[in-house]
């Protein structure tokens, strides 16, 4: 399983680092139970300084003892002491349940945080220095991540990398589009071999499935490559979850959509006869790349249909991402998402739905226009429509993606929302603390409806 998808987030790295504050912030973005084996050995035993008065090995067998009764819980954050580690069956232990995540911290910062804790090992500058280092080379062999804040921890949790190099063989399925107006680098001698998809929405079709299951000469160590907006990434995931009953794939977006929402979490699909998205599967891509610098060659409505999800993971996580330059925008959205998901990466709690803020309406007017209406600005009129419902202010989305009523069909519109909802009105609305799901009378729901609706 690709990183912390169903396995402990463990974070590892010297006293100082700041992982329990880092931990609590993970845990609470995530969704996931919080662990803090130092706190936990204080609760259960009394304060660590008197543990270590009799002997680090006494103290030692405890911490040990508690962190395998966590990682053998619930999928939790897990942030350990710093001298956890030592531990041969912790290390063990660790390999096999956890994404580990190293949390860095240069030693002077460290040592002015916890130089007058009252910590047993921080008592002289000059023993902490060598244990620093000493320390470093334990966590550097265990770790599969590293980061010094939350963001940067959620998207090493899915295997998120700004860089789009690719470092091994691997077909690369490529939108045509793309394919003409950008190459992807191979680092050394890696071996890229390339097929094109129709551009776009066009590539999600059975027949494009099919043509690929048929020409691929790719093993089941092989690599797949999707290299486009998020319908190749769609088509390339699905192919990859199917080929040879899945081969391992990479994911590297070009699209906005694709960069902050398309391209991470796994969910790959192509289109029916029946609608969209029916056919698919969850597959998680092992890496996903992303490179701001295909962003250049973007049409205009194309970013703008980007920017729809990204004001909508802004408002979701209550900060003004939309205001940032592009390679933070999409860092932090890319890592809202990653969090999101690993809340729940197989869609089963229903948390990953906070993620259709919006979305209710949106898809109602694409299916009212008959799927003339581009997703982002259905998406956009779809937030105005969930904020009005929130009793929360519409400005930023007017600012910023200025949407306008559309002209669609109410009734088509209309049913097709019904449709979707199965009955109860179930939308995910926008408070205080995020996006929740709540029931909505349907007058309310109609109305909201009709007001981005021109006639
Ligand atoms: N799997 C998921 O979780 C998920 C999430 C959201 C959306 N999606 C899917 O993503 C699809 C939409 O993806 P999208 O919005 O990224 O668009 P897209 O992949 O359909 O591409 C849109 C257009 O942009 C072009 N294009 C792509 N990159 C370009 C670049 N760098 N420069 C110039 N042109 C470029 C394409 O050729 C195409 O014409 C939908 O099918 C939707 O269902 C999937
Ligand atoms: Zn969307």
């Amino acid at each position: 399983m690709v990183g912390a998808v169903d396995k402990h987030l463990a974070l590892i790295g010297f006293m100082g680092a700041g992982k329990s504050k880092l931990g609590r912030e993970l845990a609470r973005l995530t969704n996931r139970p919080f662990v803090d084996t130092d706190r936990e050995i204080e609760n259960r035993f009394g304060p660590i300084p008197e543990l270590f008065e009799r002997g680090e090995p006494e103290f030692r067998r405890i911490e040990e003892q508690i962190v395998a009764e966590a990682l053998a819980g619930p999928t939790a954050v897990i942030a350990l002491g710093g001298g956890a580690v030592l531990s041969e069956s912790t290390r063990k232990r660790l390999r096999h349940t956890a994404f580990v995540a190293w949390v860095t911290v240069d030693v002077d910062t460290a040592w002015s945080r916890v130089r007058n804790s009252g910590r047993p090992l921080a008592r002289d500058r000059e023993e902490f220095g060598h244990l620093f280092d000493e320390r470093a080379d334990v966590y550097d062999l265990l770790a599969q991540g590293t980061g010094e804040d939350a963001s940067s921890l959620l998207l090493e949790s899915l295997h998120v990398i700004l860089s789009s190099e690719i470092a091994c063989d691997a077909t690369v399925i490529a939108d045509e589009r793309v394919a003409s107006l950008h190459e992807l680098t191979a680092v050394d001698s890696a071996k890229l071999t390339t097929y094109l998809v129709p551009a776009g929405e066009q590539a999600k079709t059975p027949a494009v499935v099919e043509r690929l299951w048929n020409e691929l000469e790719l093993g089941r160590d092989g690599w797949i490559i999707g290299f486009g907006g998020g319908s190749t990434t769609d088509v390339a995931g699905f192919t990859a979850a199917t080929h040879l009953r899945g081969v391992r794939w990479v994911a590297v977006p070009t699209t906005l959509v694709g960069m902050v929402d398309a391209a991470i979490g796994g969910k790959t699909g192509i289109n029916t006869e029946q609608g969209k998205n029916l056919a698919g599967a969850f597959h998680f891509p092992w890496e996903v790349r992303i490179d701001p610098r295909f962003l250049a060659t973007l049409p205009p409505e194309e970013r703008r249909a980007g920017m729809a999800e990204v004001v909508k993971t802004g408002l979701l996580a209550g900060e003004a991402l939309w205001e940032r330059p592009d390679e933070q925008m999409i860092s932090a959205c890319a890592a809202f998402k990653s969090a999101v998901v690993l809340s729940d990466p197989y869609e089963r709690q229903g948390r990953r739905a906070i993620l259709n803020l919006g979305h209710t309406f949106a898809h109602a007017l694409e299916a009212g226009s008959g799927y003339a209406l581009r997703h982002g600005d259905a998406v956009a009129l779809g937030l105005l429509a969930a904020l009005r419902l929130s009793g929360r202010p519409t400005d930023v989305v007017e600012e910023v993606l200025a949407p306008e009523p559309v002209r669609v069909d109410r009734e088509r519109a209309w049913d097709a929302l019904l449709r979707d909802k199965k009955g109860a009105l179930n939308l995910v609305l926008l408070g205080d603390d995020g996006g929740y799901v709540t029931q909505v009378p349907e007058a309310d729901v109609k109305h909201a409806l009709d007001e981005l609706i021109a006639d």
